[in-house]
């Protein structure tokens, strides 16, 4: 990661202000902000539907916002998409590999798309190999190999190019916890390194390998912060049942993440119960993302 370790990790690698995206009447990302510094592990955690995928896409330039602005590796997501697919690793939630090709063809494949090629591709196959620990895997088939597994050459084929920012969507999805630890330990090794990473999970104790969380609801950001100032700001909060609360929790034992997650969405609904006509659209579907080129940026 030598590009991206020269890079001043003061610098901020992800700034999004008031990005809006509409489908239809449904406001699917609605007036989200944050910054992500360069070598940060920004986890973004929330329910089905939050609207976690749909933000991704927009900051790889897949899909236009429709309102707002965000920029990735310095530029602007509205003016400069196909450039930032250049300077970024995308591992999708539905889609990360071809599971019919052997895994040596995936990285050749990926390779390709990424415009590697000769002595630079053989070395990059090789310290992708060497990542997902597939050394002398070359020609299984990607649908043979085991979950973990799976993740990790995908992993290691959006790195391929050497991305400066790289965002990481469900990539532990289904995969055991000794596997989801070590694929956690490649993140980290790879955000020493300089490499700024934007993932989302659904897995709460993940939330404590990030640097920074920010917790989406229905679109909105509800929370955001390290991981220990999230569980902080559900300090005083009720849980689900009334006794359970999040302050007691505090009191008696260390409430997880998932406890927080709870006490701070049940908040937002209460909040947001006079705007839920916006939310209650959610059927409409009329508009569809821009279609992108073999299914990767
Ligand atoms: N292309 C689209 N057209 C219309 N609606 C869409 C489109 N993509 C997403 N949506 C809707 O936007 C909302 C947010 O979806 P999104 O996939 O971003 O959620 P998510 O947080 O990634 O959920 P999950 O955790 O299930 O992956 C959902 O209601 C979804 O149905
Ligand atoms: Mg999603």
């Amino acid at each position: 990661m030598s590009r991206a370790a020269a890079s001043n990790h003061d610098e901020i690698a992800i700034a999004v202000s008031g990005i809006i995206k509409t489908f239809g009447g449904f406001r699917a990302v609605d007036d989200v902000s944050f910054t992500v510094p360069r070598g940060k592990v920004f986890g973004l955690l929330g329910a089905n539907g939050a609207g976690k995928s749909t933000l991704i896409r927009m900051l790889c330039g897949i899909l236009q916002p429709t309102a707002g602005s965000a920029s990735v590796a310095g530029l602007s997501v509205a003016t400069h998409p196909d450039e930032i697919k250049q300077r970024i690793g995308y591992m999708s939630q539905l889609f990360s590999l071809y599971r019919d090709l052997t895994v040596r063809e995936n990285i050749r494949l990926f390779a390709g798309i990424y415009g590697l090629f000769g002595r630079v591709e053989r070395e990059r196959a090789v310290w992708a190999l060497a990542v997902a620990g597939l050394e002398g895997r070359e020609t299984t088939i990607a649908e043979d190999l085991s979950g973990g597994y799976r993740q990790r050459l995908a992993l290691a084929c959006a790195l391929l190019h050497e991305p400066v920012v790289l965002f990481l969507d469900e990539p532990t999805s289904g995969v055991d916890p000794v596997a989801r630890r070590s694929f956690w330990d490649l993140i980290d090794s790879l955000a020493a390194a300089g490499t700024t990473v934007l993932v989302t999970t659904h897995y709460l104790d993940e939330a404590e390998y990030c640097n920074e969380l920010a917790m989406m609801h229905a679109g909105r950001i509800i929370a955001t912060g390290t991981p220990r100032a999230v569980k902080e700001l559900a300090r005083d909060l009720p849980g689900r049942d009334g006794e359970r609360a999040a302050g007691k929790l505090f009191e008696k034992t260390i409430p997880t993440m998932e406890d927080v997650f709870v006490a701070l969405t049940e908040r937002a609904d209460q909040g947001n119960h006079a705007e839920q006509g916006n939310h209650a659209e959610q059927g409409n579907h009329a508009e569809r993302e821009r279609p992108v080129e073999g299914g990767r940026p």
